[in-house]
């Protein structure tokens, strides 16, 4: 989501926003998480050199709709369709089109379901054909920056230490991390408190609590973070046209005070795998 101008909040204040769930909202949450990553599982075999991004997203909002769920995005704020992709230079919130994915490409696809009311958004990479080894790099970067980010859910832990472990590892890898776009809260609303930003200091930030929901989905710069809006009024590209990539989860805290992931993929598909070229 895009960043919102409520930064000057006080801590108490956020904390205060930020829902607690319970049971019955854990079982919503793994039934939508789980519907959109078997739509994006489901999406694997299509994303081939040649493939129309509209055809992708029909087919996408078909399998939404035939399980009985809604694709959150279509009509959310005017935009229309199913997933956003994302390829190559495109940082995030690429719009389906006429345009065919061609061989080489990293491309993002962004899919938010929901089910019985309950929000499950999830993003992940998938290569065109065979991909160089810069671009498999940032990839590889930008899914372990997830990875560390989740890791840094634990008691005690606050959203300022996912930021810290994400920016961290990103900055050791000689990319960067965008700071326009952030992670949210979610659940039966589609983007809540709060705003869940991929760098920070640790210890800073709301506590993170059992029943909280959210995603984390940093974006990765190979070049500088900094990012412009198309005429479009959607597609986020880098301002330098370098390699972006993106990977996003959406989550829950359990009582222990670690991790519930709602949108692994039942068979294990979320960790891109890109041939090389
Ligand atoms: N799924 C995106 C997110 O991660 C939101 C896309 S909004 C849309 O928050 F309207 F562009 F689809
Ligand atoms: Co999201
Ligand atoms: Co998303």
């Amino acid at each position: 989501m895009t960043m919102t101008d409520d930064n000057d909040l006080t801590f108490e204040t956020r904390t205060r926003d930020i829902k607690i769930h319970g049971p019955e909202g854990f079982e919503g949450m793994r039934k939508a998480g789980r519907l959109a990553a078997e739509c994006l599982d489901m999406l694997i075999p299509l994303v081939q050199p040649g493939v129309q991004t509209l055809e992708i997203d029909r087919l996408a909002r078909e399998f939404v709709l035939d399980h009985g769920a809604l694709p959150a995005c279509l009509g959310y704020k005017g935009y229309g369709h199913t997933v956003c992709i994302s390829r190559n230079h495109v940082v995030c919130h690429g719009i389906p089109g006429d345009w065919a994915l061609r061989e080489g490409d990293v491309v993002n696809i962004d899919v938010t379901v929901i089910v019985d009311g309950w929000h499950g958004d999830t993003s992940r990479m998938y290569g065109v054909g065979p991909v160089n080894a810069r671009a498999r790099r940032l990839v590889d970067v930008t899914y372990s920056g997830l990875e560390l980010g989740l890791a840094a859910v634990k008691p005690g832990a606050t959203f300022g230490d996912i930021g810290h472990a994400i920016q961290t590892y990103v900055e050791s890898q000689r990319c960067s991390v965008v700071r326009d776009f952030c992670g949210h809260g979610l659940g039966r609303v589609f983007h809540d408190e709060p705003n869940v930003v991929h760098f920070g200091r640790p210890g800073t930030g709301p506590l993170l609590k059992p029943g909280m929901f959210f995603t984390v989905e940093p974006m990765v710069n190979l070049g500088k973070p900094q990012v412009k809006v198309l005429s479009d009024g959607w597609t986020a590209v880098t301002r330098d046209k370098s390699l972006s990539a993106q990977c996003e989860h959406s989550v829950g805290v359990l009582e222990d005070g670690t991790v519930e992931v709602f949108t692994a993929s039942p068979t294990g598909l979320f960790k891109p795998q890109i041939q090389a070229d």
